[in-house]
């Protein structure tokens, strides 16, 4: 039986202070990535985000599919559990074939969503208890059914014809080249109409458009101030690496030997990705954003942090927040493992973004999880991605310990990825299933058959029963979000690495102003124990502030329990 978690006031601070002597200067050799402390804060880098992939939230008109009113509904929960900002994955106008990454309208909201007066209200309700919506802008191409694609296919020198990419085939049923579609196939399809290919990185249905044309970029950027006037305080922009192809269309070269699940060659998307003019789109829409006090959020597949470093900008001058999927490749409680990542992130020239799930990544839960210890290892998890240096998005259901689960049968496939990739493709439907509100009919997310079926654990996994629950993972989210919240070292202290060599534990220090607060993070099946009496100077009373599984302190060492998290805070 896991004991309480504790958060102990200034009152009964006194009694449980301990002595511990804790090395915490700069130039230590336990220390790593010393940033400064910030000096000058946004409100995004204080910001928890949240991320709603709205079909599957909450549903109010009971037609299977989650939308706006849902999400205006649970606003109360959302800000009690301690998020800023919403981020809302796409909800505009679509014919679906991605979910709404295939957008047919920038400046309307998906009547299966509601309607622009629903978000409205929605964004008047978030603005009532100081909450940020952050839409998602498809940037890099839109469905085959926007006017714009429409009018671009109608003929060859129609008034879109370049906003799209065209080209001529190598020969009679050949594409232009070799690239392929990161979903399957080549990525170019031949159009009757006109007699030409177009190209398209993701779905047929998802042409690219050509970022080239400086009308594409008007238009674009309007949209974004298009929204931003309406109160939206940012975006998440969407495939962001793949906006600019190489106009001399060469091949890419051959990656690895074998084929991948679609039965294509493993390339290296060299001339198709991560071209050098995306920080030229980046730089404008930043100058756009700043107009507003907007934050940026980028999809970022960066190969490491170097990489990262480019989307910040030169100049600090691009996305203020992107994504560093490296941490979500991590795939295993290894200590040494994420001390690297984060050290090195923690170096990196902007502030970092902590993720460890989304709708396109496999679920913690299920990703660390041993099968025995889940909701231990979810708890650590929160303490890791909700304590560090930098702004964490929380992806939906990963607060109640949702798991991945994947349809079994190939008839029960929504995401045409796995549809086409059956079996070793399963899609991704598994992150995607319907918010656990409750234990009742369809986990509290509809009164109708919702369009992806809501896991079993449901009924021990859900938003009602874990708030009546002080040992439940939601309430752990919510102690560590508070913690967060009321502590200056959590939410702007430098992170200082300690105990490196440790296999088992991974453990840091946050400092801020001479106050300084101990994270500890058991990542194995053991207890295990750590000594606080580290190298160089600086002596420290510490206190408990919140800990798991009978984790605990005994004179300078801590002793954690399996998979146990002791978060404490010391001064000098
Ligand atoms: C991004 C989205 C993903 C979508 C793709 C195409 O990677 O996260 O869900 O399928 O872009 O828009």
């Amino acid at each position: 039986m896991e004991a309480l978690v504790m958060r102990i006031s200034a009152k009964s601070l006194a009694v449980t202070m301990l002595i511990c002597s804790v090395a915490w200067t700069a130039g230590s050799a336990q220390t790593a990535g010393n940033k400064m402390d910030s000096k000058s804060d946004r409100w995004w880098q204080h910001a928890v985000f949240y991320e709603i992939y709205p079909r599957s939230f909450a549903d109010s008109n009971d037609d299977g599919v989650g939308d706006l009113r849902g999400i205006a509904s649970k606003l109360d929960y959302l800000k009690d559990l301690g998020v800023d900002a919403i981020w809302i994955s796409p909800c505009f106008p679509s014919p679906q074939v991605d979910f709404g990454y295939d957008v047919s309208d920038y400046e309307n909201i998906d009547s299966m969503y509601g309607t622009l007066a629903d978000f409205d209200f929605l964004a008047g309700e978030a603005k009532k208890r100081g909450i940020h919506i952050i839409l998602d802008f498809v940037v890099n191409h839109t469905s085959d059914q926007h006017k714009w694609f429409l009018d671009s296919k109608s003929s060859r020198t129609s008034a879109h014809r370049d906003w799209y990419i065209w080209r001529d085939g190598k020969g009679p049923g050949q594409p232009p080249n070799n690239w392929v579609s990161v979903f399957g196939g080549s990525a170019w399809k031949l159009d009757p109409t006109t007699n030409q290919y177009y190209y398209h990185f993701f779905y047929p249905e998802q042409p690219d458009l050509n970022w080239r044309n400086p009308a594409v970029r008007d238009a674009m950027f309007d949209v974004t101030r298009w929204w931003y006037e309406r109160g939206v305080s940012g975006f998440r922009l969407d495939a962001v690496d793949t906006l600019f192809e190489d106009p001399n269309l060469t091949d890419n070269p051959i990656d690895r030997p074998g084929k991948n699940a679609f039965g294509d060659p493993f390339l290296k998307n060299q001339y198709n990705t991560k071209l050098p003019e995306v920080h030229d789109v980046l730089r404008g829409l930043r100058e756009v954003a700043n107009e507003y006090n907007a934050v940026l959020i980028g999809e970022t597949w960066t190969a490491d942090v170097a990489e990262l470093n480019q989307y910040y900008g030169k100049a600090n001058d691009e996305l203020q927040l992107p994504m560093d999927f490296l941490f979500t490749m991590v795939n295993q409680l290894s200590p040494a493992a994420f001390r690297k990542q984060i050290a090195e992130v923690d170096a990196a020239s902007g502030w970092p973004t902590f993720v460890i799930s989304n709708h396109d990544i496999v679920r913690s839960y299920d990703r660390y999880g041993d099968g025995r210890h889940n909701d231990q290892i979810a708890k650590l998890m929160a303490a890791l991605y909700l304590t560090l240096r930098g702004s964490p998005i929380i992806y939906y259901g990963e607060e109640i310990g949702m798991k991945t689960t994947p349809p079994t049968r190939l008839e029960d496939v929504q995401d045409p990825i796995g549809r086409k990739g059956w079996p070793q493709e399963k899609g991704r439907d598994g992150e995607r299933t319907p918010m656990q509100w409750s234990d009742t009919q369809n986990a509290g997310f509809s009164n109708a058959k919702p369009w992806l079926p809501v896991p079993e654990t449901y009924k021990t996994h859900n938003v009602a029963s874990e708030a009546k629950d002080p040992a439940s993972v939601l309430e752990f989210y919510k102690r560590v979000l508070k913690l967060r919240r009321a502590n200056e070292a959590l939410l702007k202290g430098r992170y200082v690495a300690i105990n490196e060599a440790d296999a088992n534990v991974l453990s840091y220090l946050r400092i801020y102003q001479g106050r300084g607060v101990v994270v500890a993070l058991n990542m194995s099946g053991k207890r295990r124990k750590i000594s606080l009496e580290l190298k160089g100077n600086g002596v420290v009373s510490a206190h408990r502030l919140l800990a798991t599984g009978q984790s605990s302190i005994e004179g300078k060492v801590l002793s954690l329990a399996p998979y146990g998290v002791w978060i404490g805070e010391f001064s000098k």
